[in-house]
């Protein structure tokens, strides 16, 4: 909020935007099947994808004592976060020193890493304070008190600890930016996890991505999204960035084309209620939507300290009414609105590049007086840390029943039909609408990976 009282006027585009809606920013790197499903594909992103960028390990709230610490599995690799005794974290690679047995495999708290095997000990910082028979029978030196768990590069932002397992990766600063100044105004940090997934699906890591990167699907797949977020083609600001990064910002009032038939949209009607505001004193469905939706932003921007929604208190007239989703290239998403924090990501899964793990973290900013909240894709939550990850798997929907007809569900239903036609001779590259854009900005910055160009 600005000094005079009042909230800041929109969001201004960041000077690197690139316009997500005009392919002449595009070379046209075809986006070919294979690339879906090919070992050798999956090989080269091992070698030359995942092993440079910055990976998310967990999240700071996770681990807020000294010696908590969680534990990452990518493919085959494994990390290990560890709060340290003065409040900063460092991440180790899950391995011993001696022989390479795993040290840990859950999230926990240990005053010392303790091999299962020959019983090295490790502390929190990584040195091995104690190894059998270390003084006598090493004959290249007692390796206590000079041996560390070999560490990685680690970082935090937004909430969540970063790592990279390339030293020569850029700092985590420049491999987000310019995320960290486009989404400043929102308290990442104090978001509250309410609903927290793991689900595996029959798809490459790369349709979520894919999928998070247009919402031209979403009047077909997610019919109860027009009425609340505007999925006019002209109503959305595409935007994307020079590191693989974009966003779509979309505006939470009703789509005009999407028209309820009773010209009731019950929704948005509570919506304004919630902010004092009269559904009914509108002469029409374009006054209701409209005026509707600014009357809103007026309304929050009057009450929302009284209303309890502190965490307003930085965010600029824009982000308090609207949703900017947000891919972090390659394979986050965050989904930013209001009054929740959506993390979305996939991660190949280690036996089949035609398997992923889609990861879904519903997370609330809390408001005073609230105990339950809407947790926009897992439903009505409790305004409570959850403690652990349900694990599943998606099994044409039975893996998580009690998801069936939210976004995250209706997106996973159509991964496996979409895998299935990658393999189809029919199928070359995709013919893409200009908001489409983004889709395929995202594989070309992949290629760029893989092929050195970054
Ligand atoms: Fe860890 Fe031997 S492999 S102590």
């Amino acid at each position: 909020m600005d000094i005079s009282g009042g909230f800041m006027s929109s969001q201004s585009t960041h000077p690197q935007t690139m316009d997500g809606r005009d392919p002449s920013h595009l070379r046209g790197d075809a986006i070919t099947g294979d690339r879906y499903y090919s070992k050798e594909f999956a090989e080269k992103e091992w070698e030359h994808l995942w092993t440079r960028i910055w990976h998310i390990a967990g999240r700071l709230a996770d681990i807020p004592e000294p010696g908590d610490y969680v534990v990452h599995n990518f493919l085959k690799e494994s990390v290990i976060a560890v709060r340290q005794d003065d409040g900063s974290v460092r991440a180790f690679y899950n391995s011993c020193r001696h022989r390479g047995m795993r040290l840990v495999h859950d999230d926990s708290s240990t005053e010392e890493f303790v091999c299962p095997y020959h019983g090295w000990r490790y502390a929190k910082d990584g040195l091995l304070v104690h190894a059998q028979d270390s003084d006598v029978d090493f004959p290249q030196g007692d390796p206590c008190g000079k041996l560390r768990l070999n560490e990685l590069r680690c970082d935090t932002w937004g909430g969540f600890v970063w790592y990279t397992m390339d030293d020569n990766a850029p700092t985590l600063a420049d491999y987000l930016d310019p995320m960290p100044e486009v989404a400043k105004n929102y308290p990442m940090d104090t978001a509250v996890r309410v609903a927290w997934y793991r689900v595996k699906i029959n798809a490459n890591w790369k349709f979520v991505t894919d999928n998070f990167s247009e919402s031209y699907h979403t009047r077909t797949a997610h019919p109860q999204v027009p009425p609340w977020i505007d999925q006019d083609v002209d109503s959305a600001r595409h935007e994307m960035w020079p590191k693989g990064h974009g966003r779509t910002v979309q505006p939470m009032h009703p789509s005009i084309s999407d028209r309820p038939a009773d010209g009731r949209n019950v929704m948005f009607e509570a919506v304004l209620r919630q902010w004092d505001i009269d559904p009914d004193s509108y002469d029409s469905y374009e006054e209701f939507a409209f005026q509707g939706w600014k009357d809103l932003k007026a309304a929050k921007q009057k009450l929302w300290r009284e209303k309890g929604y502190v965490h307003y208190e930085h965010m600029n007239d824009e982000e308090i009414t609207d949703s900017p989703h947000t891919v972090i290239f390659p394979n986050v998403t965050i989904s930013f609105l209001p009054d929740n924090l959506v993390f979305f990501r996939s991660e190949p899964c280690p036996d089949d590049p035609e398997k992923c793990y889609f990861d879904l973290w519903c997370m609330a900013f809390p408001v005073e007086g609230q105990t339950e909240v809407e947790s926009i894709m897992a439903g009505p939550k409790p305004l409570e840390e959850v403690a652990v990850c349900e694990h599943r798997d998606f099994d044409g929907g039975q893996g998580i029943p009690e998801l069936a007809g939210q976004i995250v569900y209706q997106d996973m239903s159509l991964a496996e039909a979409m895998q299935a036609g990658m393999h189809s001779k029919g199928y070359t590259d995709a013919v893409l609408s200009g908001q489409e854009t983004r889709v395929r900005f995202f594989h070309e910055v992949l290629n760029d990976y893989l092929e050195g160009r970054r």
